[in-house]
């Protein structure tokens, strides 16, 4: 008995050394932690179950049968997190570079498929030189198994990839299919083809981190949802973003408790500027509006012309799409109208309330927008909004304009309930270029054009640059003060909170891609 326990021990410490002590040095050395290290921040202590410890490749090519390691580079099992069950994957890049093989595959699909039939979140933490190079076809075809459950389980159980190092090649599909994706600042990259090929390819001359790296990734493709300063800051943005989520498609996300108290925040009367085209951060209008520090943003610094993130109103996790006036005068674009639309649909998927601050002035124009489907794009947060059955609340605070005043959320398109402030001007466009093509014979009549111009334009703004012809429609449902914005909110959300609304019966719908 004596020799058996020893032999497990033997193997188990074998395990928990990865790729032994020089490759866990050189993990440091990098500024990176190692995979049991990266559970151990991120689970509850002591929470943590691993499956597969002892789990070893079965290649024998290139002498490979000779070179084991058990675990075969994941970590894999689960746990929890803030006392929540969690199941999660660890890549172990001092193991073959954390390289995925065959049995690497099984054990991440084999977490996966516990996590479904049990309702829980997936956590990866992608650290991996790819598909692993000894093994060909077998490796890819665990990449696709992947894949496919990555995507049976998308809107079924929240499924988030933190990158903590390489991920390139195929290996960027699992996370791309995610629900969210974090990255670390200066150690993690991902790309499709690296720096080489491109070279190759287009003779551009790029570093990896020009091509691939967190900060590229957060500006400019919206790729990754975060980038972190390192990795314990990523590690506590997932338990972060865990905290606003169900646990699955059937479950609402968990409230704090939370006790009434004065609702008025009358800061919110003095944040919009005495001049319509003048600028305000809507990041100020939320945060007066929800429970203090609150707010985690999604995507923050990419397409920044729309916010979008979780927060709680009277302890209730919701989700929040806002138009931001601080940039790009809040304007609809191809990359604003996709971070939105992914965005609803999460919350639409995971039974989190939306609440929508509205002040666009419409759809960006030109050449570059057109040519590049802002058509397809726009139809997107469209589609989203139309589709999602969660409580939808908006607050217009200033403009809604045209066909973006549609999309936003409106009424029409099924939100629930829809505030204006007294400085909301619904419309079809602003008042300048209206009266220019409605009182253009009169405006040319004119002796002074300019003058014409000005008075037509006052007539215009008088009769329609207000919130009181949609709430004579029933299109706003109650003008309201800005300082009882909040009361107002939680009050609509707690009335809200039974709804039930079914789609009609498909397979599923056709979003524009
Ligand atoms: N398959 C098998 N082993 C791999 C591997 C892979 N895809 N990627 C890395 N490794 C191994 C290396 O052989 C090395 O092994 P060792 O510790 O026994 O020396 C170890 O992982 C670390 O790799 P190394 O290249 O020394 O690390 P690095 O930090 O300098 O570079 C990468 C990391 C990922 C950039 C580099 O390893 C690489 O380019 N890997 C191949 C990527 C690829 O083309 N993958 C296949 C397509 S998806």
């Amino acid at each position: 008995m004596d020799n058996r326990i020893k032999l497990l021990k033997q193997k188990q410490a074998e395990a928990l050394l990865g790729g032994g002590k020089a490759r866990i040095e050189s993990q440091h050395k990098k500024g990176k932690l190692t995979a049991r290290e990266r559970i151990h921040f991120l689970m509850d202590e002591g929470s943590f179950q691993e499956i597969g410890m002892l789990v070893a490749h079965r290649s024998v090519d290139f002498g490979m049968e000779k070179e084991k390691y058990p675990g075969d580079g994941v970590v894999t099992g689960y746990g929890t997190i803030n006392g929540r069950l969690v199941y999660v994957f660890s890549q172990d890049f001092t193991v073959f570079g954390g390289s995925l093989s065959e049995t690497h595959a099984e054990k991440i699909c084999k977490i996966m498929e516990l996590a479904m039939k049990n309702g829980a979140p997936v956590v990866g933490l992608n650290d991996s030189g790819g598909a692993r190079i000894q093994e060909g076809v077998v490796s890819l075809g665990g990449y696709a198994d992947i894949f496919y459950r990555n995507t049976m389980a998308s809107g079924v159980i929240p499924q988030i990839s933190a990158i903590m190092g390489p991920c390139a090649g195929g290996a960027v599909y699992s996370p791309a299919i995610t629900d969210f994706i974090l990255m670390v600042e200066n150690t993690s990259y991902m790309f499709v083809t690296g720096p080489n090929v491109v070279k190759t390819v287009t003779h551009e001359v790029v570093t990896s981190e020009e091509l691939g790296g967190a900060t590229t990734h957060a500006t400019k493709s919206g790729v990754t949802h975060f980038a972190c300063a390192n990795e314990i800051s990523a590690i506590q943005h997932v338990k972060q973003l865990l905290s606003y989520m169900p646990q699955n498609c059937e479950d609402t996300a968990p409230a704090l408790p939370y006790e009434t108290q004065n609702e008025i925040r009358p800061e919110l009367n003095t944040i919009m500027p005495e001049n319509n085209s003048q600028p305000y951060d809507i990041r100020e209008v939320i945060n007066h509006v929800i429970d203090a520090d609150s707010f985690l943003e999604v995507h923050k610094d990419f397409a920044e012309n729309i916010v979008v993130g979780f927060a709680r109103l009277a302890g209730r996790s919701i989700g929040i799409v806002a138009n931001q006036p601080a940039f790009l005068a809040g304007v609809l674009d191809i990359h604003s109208s996709t971070k939105g639309a992914r965005f609803v649909r999460f919350c639409d998927s995971f039974n989190i309330p939306l609440l929508v601050f509205e002040d666009v002035p419409g759809f960006l124009p030109g050449t570059d927008q057109e040519w590049n489907a802002i058509i397809t794009n726009g139809a997107k947060l469209l589609y989203a909004f139309c589709e999602a059955t969660v409580p939808r609340i908006t607050v217009i605070t200033r403009k809604a304009y045209g066909g973006a005043y549609d999309v936003m959320n409106s009424k029409h398109i099924g939100a629930d309930m829809n505030f204006a402030w007294p400085t909301a001007e619904i419309a079809v466009m602003g008042a300048k270029g209206a009266a220019e093509i409605i009182f253009k014979r009169e405006i040319n009549a004119a002796e002074d054009k300019e003058a014409k111009w000005r008075e037509m334009e006052q007539l215009y703004s008088d009769t329609f640059a207000n919130p009181y012809r949609a709430a004579e429609r029933g299109f706003v449902d109650e003008v309201i003060l800005p300082e009882v914005t909040r009361l107002k909110l939680i009050h609509a959300f707690k009335m809200l909170e039974n709804k039930v609304v079914n789609n009609p019966r498909k397979k599923h719908g056709n979003i524009p891609l």
